[in-house]
């Protein structure tokens, strides 16, 4: 089988590889993303794919990308924390290079990715939740990616956890995405700082007292340094994030979840308030097998591995 090129589309970086049947990245590409505006955004990335298929046999690439995918892997119908809206992404990228292009949800392609040669592959039914900027969600049923009826099922960032909650980007209140996503932990990081009390001191030193400076990396650097509002931060996204766990169980029992994304860098600071909500929450506790929780072994990769994986011939 040949090898395929997978990319991902993020916030703030476009990153692509050429990608072997077996998982091995054999190039890799990385640009800045022009944020905002989707023109070029599609052109950095057409520019990206024909970098990785210069010389290479490859006839196919799957692109990663936030937001809901229609099923045939066309359209970008909506995202909530992007400008894309019914936005022909394959056919403009077609139009500018050599290969047949899919395209599909980020947290969908990192989940595959973490299945088919991560910390999901010991496993037939697995759930990934990816805590970035958003909260994106990718369901494994029976070895396959569950995609439902039009391609958006797994959005599991807007399901609502709170009644007349926080805005989130979609529009709704109250999805689990403005409590448990790296955005909310920034945002809480800085109301906290900002509110002045010297038991925020180690974050404030992260920012030179400056709020506004305070990225996530932040809170997981101090949090790893001992710092205890930084640990208790981490813990409250946690606790969101082990609560929609113990939903989801109800719903589809899996055998294993995989957490992924910027915040998941904390690792055990994340997982062991995820663990511990989960354990308090879910139902029929105590009296059923339950999911084992890993960091994605991937990292930052899974997107764009996954991507590829789901590009890829079956072997003949
Ligand atoms: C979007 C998802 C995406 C997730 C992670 C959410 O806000 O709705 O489509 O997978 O963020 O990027
Ligand atoms: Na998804
Ligand atoms: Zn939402």
């Amino acid at each position: 089988t040949r090898a395929t090129i997978g990319i991902d589309i993020g916030g703030t970086k476009i990153a692509g590889g050429l990608i072997a049947p077996d998982g091995t990245i054999l190039k890799r590409d990385r640009r800045d993303s022009p944020a905002e505006n989707v023109d070029e955004i599609a052109a950095t990335v057409a520019d990206v794919i024909s970098d990785l298929a210069e010389g290479e046999d490859v006839e196919r690439a799957g692109v990663a990308c936030a937001g809901y995918i229609d099923k045939s892997g066309t359209t970008v119908l909506f995202s909530p924390n992007l400008a894309w809206r019914d936005e022909p992404l394959k056919e403009r990228l077609e139009k500018s290079v050599d290969v047949e292009v899919t395209i599909e949800n980020d947290a969908n392609a990192a989940a595959y990715g973490e299945f088919i040669h991560g910390a999901g592959h010991d496993v037939d039914d697995m759930v990934m939740i990816t805590i970035g900027t958003g909260v994106g969600g990718g369901v494994i049923i029976d070895g396959e990616l569950f995609r439902g009826s039009y391609g958006i099922a797994a959005e599991i960032g807007h399901m609502r956890v709170v009644p007349d909650g926080i805005r989130c980007g979609c529009g709704n209140r109250g999805c689990l995405e403005s409590y448990g996503s790296g955005r909310a932990l920034v945002r809480e990081a800085r109301a906290l700082v900002a509110g002045g009390s010297p038991y925020t001191g180690g974050l404030a030193d992260k920012c030179g007292g400056d709020a506004r400076q305070l990225e996530g990396k932040h809170v997981t650097e101090a949090a790893q340094a001992g710092d205890p509002a930084a640990i208790e931060l981490l813990a409250d996204i946690g606790r969101w994030i082990g609560e929609g766990a113990a939903s989801l169980t109800s719903v589809l029992d899996p055998a294993r979840f995989v957490i992924g994304g910027g915040v998941a860098d904390a690792g055990d600071l994340l997982l062991g308030p995820i663990r511990q909500a989960f354990g308090r929450q879910l139902t029929g506790r105590g009296h059923r097998p339950t999911a084992t929780f890993e960091i994605a072994q991937l990292g930052n990769d899974a997107g764009m591995v996954g991507a590829a994986a789901l590009v890829r011939p079956a072997k003949a």
